[in-house]
């Protein structure tokens, strides 16, 4: 091949010169007796003019043939702004064609309207059209900034296995079935937790890894199966320095993928004011409308439907919002649904007007309520009051959603701004109700806070631990904690666990024999990786910045994987299926 130049780059200074290029042919237009191609590399698009003596040359070719265009740059008469090379095109001299190519299923341009299950199908056709092309570039250089501030501050990239025993992150696990060892599965890893926890064991003091993690969880746009995180795990250092570090680290990341200049060090918020403010642990704080109090307003009220929910760890808040005042009973209705999917039992619609509270609800309110609403909530007409009632973290949880909802249906924040913050002090453990145990908030490794280690038996919910989220515009970008490093102490987190002595020997003997070898303190944390590049490309979906992902259905629509195997194949693995 003698390609001279790639499609991105010939401008008017290049005018003249004789040029050779390569690419596939994203658009052909005859105009009387001249051939226009649009050529498209990884690189741009140029404009190639096929002339009469070229017409026989060319007229065989279509859409993604991939051609050798030879001829010399000359100035366009009709520029067009909108492309970097739009100020020349190539008059052709000699056009070869490479290959030849089917007509694709979809048009191959950044704007298209195939169905993402169509696109999926032909991934490699979508992966051409440069909006994606550029996101994964984008993702490349997320890396390659993540790789120099790892390496600049001492880290060591370390690999750890892809079949290993089952860590335990809160997900399901994927199996892989031994043939050697018949009945026996390895588990596909959540993430490298235990190992990198080891690896400060062994003495390494500051590992990293792009680590590739499995679990089997329902998919949303921003969770997949198999992902990506950028591990961490440092020794000696304490939490603070564990925070600033990864700070800047995205300060890194920022600067270099965006030229962006983010300010350090983030805001910080401890789990219980983010919820009680925001109604979720990983808030978007680009916009306001807080949650507010109203449990001392309404803790003896009449109206029912506050009193019941209320128990004695509950509480009663409100949001409120002045961009809804003619929203519809059917609108409201949807709010309601929203609310009760989050965890609500209910969601009491309210409107302002006429310097009145109205609503069915409000003629349960007594007039001393009705005005010191007013007075919390700062009401003024116009204004929409959506109030829950029930169990403290639930209310948080359904109105946060509602908060999620207005924000991005309002369009109550700048989509170009970026506004990251810590939170802190998360409950070590989560009651479920289902199971009638606790389950870590974080993962068993995460070491409880000093100060509420007096609670670990007494009160095991009002113990925090030292584990911290990045929060990015609302989503969850990483999260890590201190670990334990005294192995009584993690016998003794995993028996709050319920585990029998004889599952945490079975499960976590080894690890917890590692840990009386000299365990140094440590701490680290994980970033999500896709979840980044999502953001950072401004993409609705992780789909986006993953070259070859999973739908929404956890299946790959271009191979069909999962699939059946060969009976032979089961057989080896002394596995038998059951056909329900
Ligand atoms: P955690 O489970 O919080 O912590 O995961 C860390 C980060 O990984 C990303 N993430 C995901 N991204 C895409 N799809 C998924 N299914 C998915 N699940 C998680 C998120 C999340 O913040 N071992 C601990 C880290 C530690 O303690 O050091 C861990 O994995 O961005």
């Amino acid at each position: 091949m003698n390609r001279t130049h790639n499609n991105g780059e010939l401008r008017l200074a290049d005018v003249g010169k004789k040029v050779t290029l390569l690419g596939w042919v994203a658009k052909r237009r005859n105009l009387g007796s001249l051939v226009f191609i649009d050529l498209r590399d990884r690189y741009g698009i140029t404009q190639i003019v096929c002339g009469d003596e070229l017409t026989e040359a060319v007229r065989t070719v279509r859409s993604e043939y991939i051609l050798e265009v030879t001829g010399t740059v000359v100035e366009r008469q009709d520029k067009n702004p909108k492309m970097e090379t739009g100020d020349i095109e190539i008059k052709a001299e000699k056009v070869v064609i490479i290959n030849k190519a089917e007509l694709p299923p979809f048009i191959i341009a950044d704007e298209s309207d195939a169905l993402e299950e169509t696109r999926l199908k032909y991934r490699y056709l979508d992966l051409r059209r440069p909006v994606l092309q550029k996101k994964l570039f984008t993702r490349a250089k997320i890396v390659k900034a993540m790789h120099e501030y790892l390496d600049a501050n001492e880290f060591i990239e370390v690999e750890t296995p892809v079949l290993a025993k089952s860590t335990p992150e809160g997900a399901r696990d994927y199996l892989v079935p031994s043939r050697v060892h018949p009945g026996c599965f390895y588990a596909l890893p959540q993430s490298p937790q235990q190992f990198k926890q080891l690896l400060m064991v062994a003495g390494f003091e500051r590992y990293y890894q792009v680590a590739r993690c499995f679990r089997d969880e329902d998919l949303r746009a921003d969770r997949q199966l198999d992902f990506t995180q950028l591990d961490i795990e440092t020794s000696f250092l304490s939490q603070d320095e564990i925070l600033t570090l990864t700070e800047g680290l995205l300060k890194k990341v920022m600067k270099d993928v965006k030229n962006i200049d983010i300010e350090t060090p983030f805001r910080r918020f401890k789990y219980v004011d983010a919820m009680n403010m925001y109604g979720s642990d990983k808030p978007d704080t680009r916009f306001e409308m807080k949650l507010q109090d109203l449990t001392d307003i309404f803790r003896n009220s009449e109206f029912k439907a506050f009193a019941e929910g209320l128990g004695p760890k509950g509480a009663i808040k409100a949001i409120t919002t002045d961009h809804c005042e003619n929203y519809s009973r059917k609108e409201q209705d949807k709010l309601t649904e929203l609310a009760k999917k989050n965890g609500a039992k209910g969601l009491v619609v309210l409107k302002y007007e006429n310097d009145t509270i109205e609503g069915s609800a409000a003629k349960f309110f007594t007039e001393e309520e009705k005005q010191a609403l007013k007075e919390k909530l700062s009401l003024s007409n116009g204004d929409l009051i959506m109030i829950v009632s029930g169990e403290w973290r639930k209310t948080c949880a359904a109105l946060g959603a509602l908060r999620s909802h207005f924000g991005k249906t309002l369009h109550l924040y700048d989509p170009e701004t970026f506004d990251f913050l810590w939170i802190t002090e998360f409950p070590m453990f989560e009651w479920n109700e289902e199971d009638g145990r606790y389950y870590s908030e974080h993962h068993p490794f995460t070491r409880p806070m000093d100060e509420d280690l007096e609670y670990l038996d007494s009160d095991p919910e009002r113990v925090r631990s030292y584990a911290y989220d990045v929060v990015l515009n609302g989503y969850e970008l990483g999260g890590g904690s201190l670990r334990i490093y005294d192995c009584d102490m993690q016998q003794k987190i995993f028996e709050l666990l319920s585990l029998t002595e004889e599952q945490i020997k079975d499960r976590f003997g080894f690890f917890i024999d590692a840990l009386k070898y000299g365990t140094p303190p440590h701490g680290g944390l994980a970033l999500g990786l896709d979840r980044v590049a999502m953001i950072l490309t401004g993409s609705e979906s992780l789909r986006d910045v993953i070259a070859f992902p999973k739908n929404a259905n956890a299946k790959d629509p271009m191979s069909d994987a999962p699939d059946r195997v060969d009976e032979k194949q089961l057989e080896e693995l002394h596995i038998r299926i059951v056909e329900d």
